[in-house]
């Protein structure tokens, strides 16, 4: 199988923002497993805690909205390069910063690695458009929350779904930040080419990497983003 999985940045560092390298040596772990199996994997890593304190620095010295967004894609393809080591020779040895690029890079038998793209959108929407170009059969969304609540999971009476309509998430996340750093997990371009494209998706908790194998094995993970076949 081909599949994108979406690396949440905020899952490479603890409290104190040190990066947790245990989590990336096992989450290359299972990744090379699968790759044994003979699965094929882009994987799109986030920005996480350092592209907020550099997008944070930036704003307050009178950078652009552009100029933040960019702090953010190259902090985010620094944190693939940390899976990218762990990974060693089973990975595309450089992050891929091109669509282009990655339909080369795809054909070589390796996992290939990004981080941003272009300013305007997060990594989600790296994740998505790279399940495009390659035709992923699915998209794996790890985060860390474990799936899409109905409401505000703080809020009282918040229910996970465990399946949601491109819909119910729009309106779900109807009116989350659009400034660099500040989206929620989908912002809008990933929300509209997941559905264009029918993109299966699932949301999960990647805290312990071994929920990335089990929703990868089909097991009920997260929530999955389900597509009206007939429209
Ligand atoms: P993300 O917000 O996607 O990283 O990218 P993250 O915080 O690790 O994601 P989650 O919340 O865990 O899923 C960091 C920032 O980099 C810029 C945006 O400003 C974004 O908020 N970015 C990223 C872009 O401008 N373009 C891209 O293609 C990717």
């Amino acid at each position: 199988m081909r599949a994108v999985l979406k690396l949440g940045g905020s899952l490479l560092y603890d409290k104190d923002g040190k990066v947790v390298v245990d989590r990336v040596k096992n989450y290359a772990s299972v990744i090379k497993a699968l790759v044994s199996d003979g699965h094929s994997f882009v994987v799109v890593v986030g920005g996480g805690r350092p592209a907020r304190t550099f997008i944070d620095a930036a704003r307050s010295l009178g950078a652009t909205e552009a100029q933040c967004d960019w702090l953010g894609i190259k902090l985010a393809r620094n944190n693939a390069e940390l899976l990218c080591a762990a990974l060693g020779n089973q990975a595309y040895p450089t992050i891929v910063e091109t669509l282009d690029e990655l339909e080369v890079a795809i054909n070589l038998g390796k996992v290939v690695l990004m981080g941003g793209l272009i300013p305007g959108q997060s990594t989600n929407a790296v994740a998505a458009v790279a399940a495009e170009t390659v035709r992923a059969e699915i998209l794996f969304n790890a985060t860390n929350v474990d799936g899409v609540y109905d409401r505000d999971p703080k809020k009282p009476g918040a229910v996970k779904l465990d399946s949601v309509t491109i819909d119910q998430l729009r309106k779900i996340l109807e009116g989350g930040g659009t400034k660099a750093g500040e989206y929620k997990l989908f912002d809008p371009v990933a929300i509209r080419v997941v559905e264009r494209s029918k993109i299966p998706t699932i949301i999960f908790d990647g805290t312990n990497p071994e929920n990335f194998l089990r929703a990868f094995r089909g097991e009920k993970v997260g929530s999955r983003i389900v597509h009206d076949d007939s429209k």
